[in-house]
C-alpha cells in the first residue's frame, strides 16, 4: 500500500515536473511510462498497457527489440561519433545495405524526420536548377493539403494546419498546396514549368490515416515523370511495414524518385532518418553543401541495419497486412454496433483510425482516457480521430484482446 502511494506521487511528480520545466508543446495522456518490451509498456505504478501508438510508428519492431538494442549497445561501447570530417567503419557498410534494400544508388543519412524532409526539398531544388534548368530562385514544390512533414520553418510553410503554421511566418516561398487524392489538381499544378518536386505522404498519418484511392500514387508518379518533376515519398510514418507492405508505395509498385525514411528505421531506439535517391539527383550536392554532425554516425548505422533486418526477418510487413485486415474487419463490426458514436473507420495494414462523432459532449480524448484505464494506449489526432497503430510484432491473439478492450470501452459511451 505504501509503495503504491509513493509510486502514485512519482507519477504525479513526473507530470508536474514536465509541466513546470518543459515547453508546453505537447499534451500527453496522463500516463508516465518507465519500461517497454515488445508491444507492451508499463507505467511507474507497474500497470501494463498495449501500446497502440508505437511512438507514432517508430516502434514497429516492438519496444526494446533485443537485436536492435544489442546493435546499439555494442556500437556505443566501441565508437559513437566521428562526425563526417573522417570516415568511419560503419557508414559505408550501412549505405550499401540500405541502398540495396530499397533499390537506390545512394543514401544521405540524417537524424530526424523533419531533417530528412528538408534534405529532400534541398535536393529537389538543387536538381531543379542544375539538371532541369529552372531559372535561379524560382523552383517550386507541390505539397498536399492536410500534410504533416515535420516542424521546421520550411515544412510548416508547406502545412495547411493553422496550429502548425500560424504565427511562425514569414514563410518559405515556392510551395504550392493542392488537395490530397486529387490527380486533376496535380496535373493542373504541373503545368507550371518551374515545379521541381511533388512531396506527399502515401498515406497521410497525422491527418488521421487518410488513405488515397487505389491507383492514386501510380497516377501521380506517372504525371510527375511526364512533366520531369521528382516524385518524393515521405514514408517516415507510412513506410517500414506499417501499411502491410515494405513501403506504402510498394502497394502500387511505385519507386519514388526520392524516398524519405525515419522513425522505425531505428525501431525507436535512436533518431535515424535517411533520404534515398539516384546518382543524378544525389550528386547535385557537393561537399560543404549539406550535412549534419550526427548524420551517419556509427551507432545510427548499426541500429538502422538491425532495424531493417528485423523488419525483413520477422516478416513484419506480412504480419501487418494479415492482422490489419482482421483489425479493420473488427473495427467495422464495432462501428456497425455504434453507428452514432463512430463516424468512420479506415485502415491499411496495422495503420487504422476511428473517427468519433462525439455524443453527450464526450470526445475522442475521453475514449482514449477510458482505453488507457483499460490498458490500451492510443492518442487522438485532430480532435476526433483515434489512430490505432500497434507495433507490427503483435500476434493475432493479442490483437483480439485489444479489440475486446476497444469494444468494451465504446460500449460505455
Ligand atoms: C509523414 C511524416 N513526416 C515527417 C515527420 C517528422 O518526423 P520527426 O518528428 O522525426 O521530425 C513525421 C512525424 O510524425 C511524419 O509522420
Amino acid at each position: 500500500m505504501e509503495t503504491l502511494m509513493i509510486n502514485k506521487i512519482k507519477s504525479q511528480q513526473a507530470i508536474e515536473l514536465e509541466k513546470k520545466y518543459g515547453a508546453h508543446n505537447y499534451s500527453p495522456l496522463p500516463v508516465v511510462l518507465e519500461r517497454g518490451e515488445g508491444i507492451f509498456v508499463w507505467d511507474v505504478e507497474g500497470k501494463q498497457y498495449f501500446d497502440f501508438l508505437a511512438s507514432y510508428s517508430a516502434v514497429n519492431q516492438g519496444h526494446c527489440h533485443p537485436k536492435i538494442v544489442s546493435a546499439l549497445v555494442q556500437q556505443a561501447q566501441k565508437l559513437t561519433l566521428t562526425s563526417r570530417a573522417f570516415y568511419n567503419d560503419c557508414l559505408g557498410e550501412y549505405e550499401k545495405f540500405i541502398t540495396s534494400y530499397f533499390g537506390y544508388d545512394k543514401v544521405l543519412p540524417m537524424n530526424t524526420g523533419a531533417e530528412a524532409v528538408e534534405t529532400a526539398l534541398k535536393l529537389a531544388r538543387k536538381w531543379g536548377y542544375e539538371k532541369k534548368g529552372v531559372p535561379e530562385n524560382q523552383a517550386k514544390i507541390i505539397v498536399c493539403e492536410g500534410n504533416f512533414h515535420g516542424r521546421t520553418i520550411t515544412i510548416v510553410s508547406a502545412s495547411t494546419d493553422p496550429d502548425a503554421k500560424n504565427n511562425f511566418g514569414p514563410y518559405t516561398p515556392g510551395i504550392i498546396a493542392i488537395p490530397y487524392n486529387d490527380t486533376k489538381a496535380l496535373a493542373e499544378a504541373l503545368k507550371d514549368k518551374t515545379v521541381v518536386g511533388f512531396l506527399l505522404e502515401p498515406v497521410q498519418g497525422e491527418a488521421g490515416v487518410i488513405i488515397p484511392d487505389d491507383g492514386y500514387l501510380k497516377k501521380c508518379f506517372d504525371l510527375c515523370q511526364q512533366n520531369n518533376v521528382l516524385f518524393m515519398a515521405d514514408e517516415i510514418q507510412s513506410g517500414l511495414g506499417r501499411t502491410g507492405a515494405r513501403l506504402a508505395c510498394d502497394h502500387e509498385k511505385v519507386h519514388a524518385d526520392i524516398l524519405i525514411l525515419g522513425k522505425a528505421l531505428s525501431g525507436g531506439t535512436y533518431p535515424v532518418s535517411a533520404v534515398l535517391t539516384n546518382d543524378e539527383i544525389m550528386l547535385c550536392v557537393k561537399p560543404g553543401q549539406h550535412g549534419s554532425t550526427y548524420g551517419g554516425n556509427p551507432i545510427a548505422c548499426k541500429v538502422a541495419v538491425a532495424g531493417l533486418t528485423v523488419l525483413k526477418d520477422e516478416q513484419l510487413s506480412e504480419n501487418s497486412d494479415r492482422l490489419g485486415k482482421i483489425f479493420l474487419r473488427e473495427l467495422k463490426a464495432i462501428q456497425a454496433q455504434y453507428p452514432q458514436l463512430i463516424k468512420a473507420v479506415r485502415g491499411k495494414g496495422l495503420f487504422c483510425a476511428m473517427v468519433i462523432a462525439g455524443r453527450n459532449g464526450r470526445s475522442a480524448w475521453e475514449v482514449c482516457i477510458e482505453l488507457m484505464k483499460n490498458g490500451l494506449l492510443a492518442k487522438p489526432t485532430h480532435g476526433d480521430i483515434i489512430r490505432f497503430a500497434p507495433p507490427l510484432i503483435i500476434t493475432e491473439e493479442q490483437l483480439m484482446d485489444c479489440i475486446a478492450i476497444i469494444r468494451k470501452v465504446l460500449k460505455t459511451f
